[in-house]
């Protein structure tokens, strides 16, 4: 049953429906995030008495049980579980009887899903944030190491002066902080409680929404409720910082695949970084680069999409706003795997400072200098 099955007549939703609108299997992920949203809220309900101190802790019992049931994978969804949250409250509701079903007092589905993909997407930069640095590490690391090692610079793909290594990846690791100053300016900004703004116009209770923003652990509140609940302003500044990185970990790839080529023969990559060819024994191929290098393409059209969706939307919350889950889900996933991938080719792999300074080393591309 849904939630709002209430009000329709006796045959229920139809299956086509379900199957358009149901989003159960993506925001499943917001599972952790809706827990504590709810948790907070029962807190915050007891604390203006609206329910009563044993309810609260009826409903928090139940919503432990939930946690367990579904982190331990005995949690079973049922027909009509439209979304992560329909299904954590089905379940509270089963568990606690007729108390559960005061879990919903003074809240929607609306500043509820807006409040859980703040707290998860405010998480998840944090997580993005910190494997971006670990790759400026590297590009650090081997900067010190490469100590005096030059090779020619390029500019239009052509041999143009001669540049140190270290001055080289550091142009990188001076891109990678950029991103990291750039994801955690976005989380400063999306650290505001949407939480009490109702479907659009707040609620007629006296809900303790400075008290539910801090026991969540958001910096401020909402100021208005219909702001809070259409805003995703959030969702798009993160898709494109990760876009944004993508570019940076895209641009990082192709000199990776250049570079490891025969022609330049720049840098070698580790056995373990590198795939072979059935037919073509002879060959290493640089597919953890080509692919950071295509990965952009996907997080820019995530950004696009998004940005399409919200265009022309008007307040306050609509349906369509669910379609911003997906992009930011597979943002994140794609562009965490990326970072991982490059930052373990770029520890392992090895610098040919030989052929580097034999390149750099041919008359003409000093001509500039010597002149
Ligand atoms: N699954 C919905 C979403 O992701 C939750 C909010 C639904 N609200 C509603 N009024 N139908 O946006």
């Amino acid at each position: 049953m849904t939630l709002w099955q209430g009000r329709f007549g006796e045959q229920g939703p139809a299956s086509e429906l379900l199957d358009f609108t149901v989003s159960l299997q993506f925001d499943q992920r917001l599972a952790p995030d809706d827990l504590e949203g709810s948790r907070a809220h029962v807190r915050g309900l007891a604390r203006i008495a609206i329910i009563s101190r044993e309810d609260a802790a009826i409903l928090l019992a139940a919503l432990d049980r939930v946690e367990e049931e579904l982190t331990t994978g005995k949690f079973s969804f049922q027909p009509g579980d439209e979304d992560i949250h329909t299904a954590v409250e089905r379940r509270v509701t089963e568990v606690a009887g007729d108390v559960g079903a005061r879990l919903h007092t003074g809240r929607s589905r609306n500043d509820q899903v807006a409040t859980d993909l703040r707290l998860f997407t405010k998480r998840e930069l944090l997580l993005t944030a910190r494997r971006v640095l670990a790759l400026q590490e590297v590009f650090l690391h081997k900067a010190t190491k490469a100590e005096d090692a030059y090779l020619p610079g390029y500019t239009h793909m052509q041999r143009a002066q001669p540049v140190l290594l270290a001055h080289h990846l550091l142009a990188h690791g001076w891109a990678l902080a950029r991103d990291v100053d750039r994801l955690l300016a976005t989380r400063h900004r999306l650290d505001v409680s949407p939480l009490g703004a109702g479907a659009l116009a707040g609620s007629s209770l006296p809900l303790d929404v400075d008290g539910v923003a801090d026991d969540l652990g958001f910096a401020s509140r909402f100021e208005n409720s219909m702001d809070a609940v259409s805003d995703r302003d959030f969702v798009a500044e993160s898709l494109f910082d990760l876009a944004m990185l993508g570019v940076h970990l895209s641009r990082m790839g192709e000199e990776i695949v250049l570079w490891s080529t025969e022609e330049f023969g720049f840098l070698r990559l580790d056995d373990a970084f590198a795939t072979g060819s059935s037919m073509l024994p002879q060959k290493k191929n640089p597919d953890v680069a080509e692919l950071a290098r295509a990965k952009a393409g996907r997080l820019i059209g995530h950004l696009a999409g998004l940005l399409a969706t919200l265009k022309g939307l008007p307040l306050a919350y609509n349906r369509d706003l669910q379609e911003d889950k997906e992009p930011l889900f597979d943002s994140f996933d794609q562009v965490n795997r990326a970072l991982t991938a490059l930052t373990g080719l770029m520890a392992s792999a090895t610098f040919d400072t030989g052929r580097m300074r034999d390149a750099a080393d041919a008359p003409h591309v000093a001509a500039g200098d010597l002149a």
